[in-house]
Parts: C-alpha cells; sequence; structure tokens
C-alpha cells in the first residue's frame, strides 16, 4: 500500500533512519556519502527529499544565517534551537550537530554537557567538533559515553584567526603527515567519520586510503569518501563570498528577489491581493452591518 510523506511524495514503504553503522559500513561497500548542511525545518524536510544521507547542523548558521562574519559568535543555544528545528523536519538522514567555538575546548566534562544538549534537547544523533590531536581526548570521552563523533580536519573554520583566513591547509609534505596522523589518532579515539576541509584532492586520497571510517570531502577532491556542502552555497542563497570549492547548483537568491519585487509592484500599484486572494461575507450580513454603522452614526 502507498502512502503519503510528510512532504507529498507518494512511497510504498517508510523510509528507513540512515543510522551511525549505516554510515560506516557505505565506506566498505564503496558507496559514496552525501552530506549537506541544513538549518530549519522547511530545508531539512527539501534535503530529505533529495535523498541526502547525512544532514549537517553546521555552525556555518553563523555566517549564512544569523549574519556573524565568521563562526565563532555561535552559541550553544544558537545551535540547539535550530538543531531541534532541523530534527522536526528530517525523516531519514542521520542528523549531525556540530560543536561551536568554546563549547568542547575546555575539556572532556564540558564538551559531554554541551554535546548531551545536541542529544536531548535536539534530537541528533551525533555531533561534530573540530581539531586533531588536540580534541583526541574529549573525542575518546564522548564516544565512551555513548556520543557518536564525527572529526573536522583540515581549514577548521573555528580557527580562521590563527590561519590568518579561509586558506587550503596541509599543502607541505610535513603538514600533510601531520594531518593524517591527526585522523589516524581521530579514528583510533573512536570518530566515526572525519570531515576533511580545504587540503590538496592527494591528501585527502592518502587519508581516506589508511581510514577505515569515512572521510567527507570539502574541497578535498573526489577521493573522499562523501562529499559535504554548505547548503546556502549550492542554492545561492549566500552572496558575501563563494569558496573555490562550493559549486552553486541553483540561483534561488535571484528568484527570491524577482518574487518580492513583483510582490513590492503589485502592491503598491493596488493589483495585491485581488478577489483570489480575498476573503467575502454574505450580502445579507453586510447590508446588516452597514445599516448598524450607520444608525450609530445618525
Ligand atoms: O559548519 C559547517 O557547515 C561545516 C561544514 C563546512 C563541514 O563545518
Amino acid at each position: 500500500m502507498s502512502e503519503q510523506t510528510a512532504y507529498g511524495g507518494a512511497t510504498t514503504v517508510p523510509p528507513k533512519k540512515i543510522t551511525v553503522p549505516d554510515v560506516v559500513a557505505m565506506k566498505r561497500d564503496r558507496k559514496r556519502i552525501t552530506m549537506m548542511t541544513a538549518y530549519d525545518a522547511a530545508f531539512a524536510k527539501l534535503v530529505d527529499q533529495a535523498g541526502i544521507d547525512v544532514i549537517l547542523v553546521g555552525d556555518s548558521l553563523g555566517m549564512v544565517v544569523l549574519g556573524y562574519p565568521t563562526t565563532v559568535p555561535v552559541t550553544m543555544d544558537d545551535m540547539v534551537r535550530h538543531a531541534a528545528a532541523v530534527s522536526r523536519g528530517a525523516i531519514r538522514p542521520l542528523l549531525v550537530g556540530d560543536m561551536p567555538f568554546g563549547t568542547y575546548q575546555a575539556g572532556p566534562q564540558d564538551a559531554l554537557r554541551n554535546a548531551a544538549r545536541f542529544l536531548k534537547e535536539a534530537g541528533m544523533d551525533a555531533v561534530k567538533l573540530e581539531g586533531g590531536h588536540e580534541v583526541v581526548e574529549t573525542v575518546r570521552a564522548l564516544v565512551d559515553s555513548g556520543i557518536a563523533v564525527m572529526g573536522h580536519v583540515g581549514l577548521t573554520p573555528q580557527r580562521v584567526a590563527q590561519f590568518g583566513g579561509f586558506k587550503v591547509q596541509a599543502k607541505t609534505a610535513r603538514a600533510a603527515r601531520r594531518l593524517i596522523e591527526d585522523c589516524l589518532a581521530l579514528e583510533d579515539a573512536g570518530a566515526f567519520s572525519i570531515v576533511l576541509e580545504s587540503v590538496p584532492a592527494p591528501v585527502a586520497a592518502l587519508a581516506s586510503e589508511r581510514l577505515g571510517i569515512p572521510t567527507i570531502g570539502i574541497g578535498a577532491g573526489v577521493d573522499c569518501d562523501g562529499q559535504v556542502l554548505v547548503l546556502h552555497d549550492v542554492l545561492g542563497l549566500f552572496g558575501e563570498f563563494k569558496p573555490k570549492f562550493a559549486k552553486r547548483y541553483a540561483d534561488i537568491g535571484t528568484a527570491v528577489v524577482e518574487a518580492l519585487r513583483e510582490y513590492d509592484r503589485d502592491v503598491r500599484a493596488g493589483t495585491f491581493p485581488d478577489d483570489e486572494h480575498s476573503f467575502t461575507m454574505k450580502e445579507s450580513e453586510l447590508v446588516s452591518l452597514q445599516r448598524s454603522l450607520t444608525q450609530k452614526a445618525g
């Protein structure tokens, strides 16, 4: 029997929720993993409908939704509110909440308290945090407490000030070796996958080859086990700057401006709302209303 999905498409079987082991198994089965960011219920529903495997509620929220110049000002409360909205919109994808700056760097206790909020208050399945060797102890503590962790190395935007901008990382043999060692240390600590951001494609390929867990690339070439992009870059909804790796698949921003210009013109011209978008009442009720208003005025 076919039934209606939350987003209107007919399906014969309710979608099976993707789990952490499913994502790990995709590497073993040589199936590429798709991941996309989302920050609210409406877009999460659309990302789900498109068949994406993993939704990352990224702290890129700060830049593409909240209007900050970097991800640094984003708070745990910001993330929990948006992550909860995403989990109300998405059914099938694995949901990963991104730990914002200052919520895990102080150590495992702090990290555990904040990561637990993603699971308890926002319905996330896993968390992501940035860093290599310096966060290994924290990753191990979270995993030991039952929280699935995705790592993130290479260009880690929370350190953008230290990097001197959004720059490609691991370009020397020494830095690339360090990145691969970071990945292996994260895997050893129990991370179930690792985002590789803005690193040369051959470095990402070597890291992916050496790891048993999947790598998810963003600006890291085609040999990663999966790919992630920021939704607003993909849809043309963020115009502040465009990273080289961000492919724009649609220009929704221009469509939005055109639609709003038309609305603006209609309102100013008095052609909106028309009869189709207005409510009416029984003629007898209107006559009675007008009469009572006239009597009151008299
Ligand atoms: O915050 C984010 O959107 C991310 C992705 C760029 C991986 O961390």
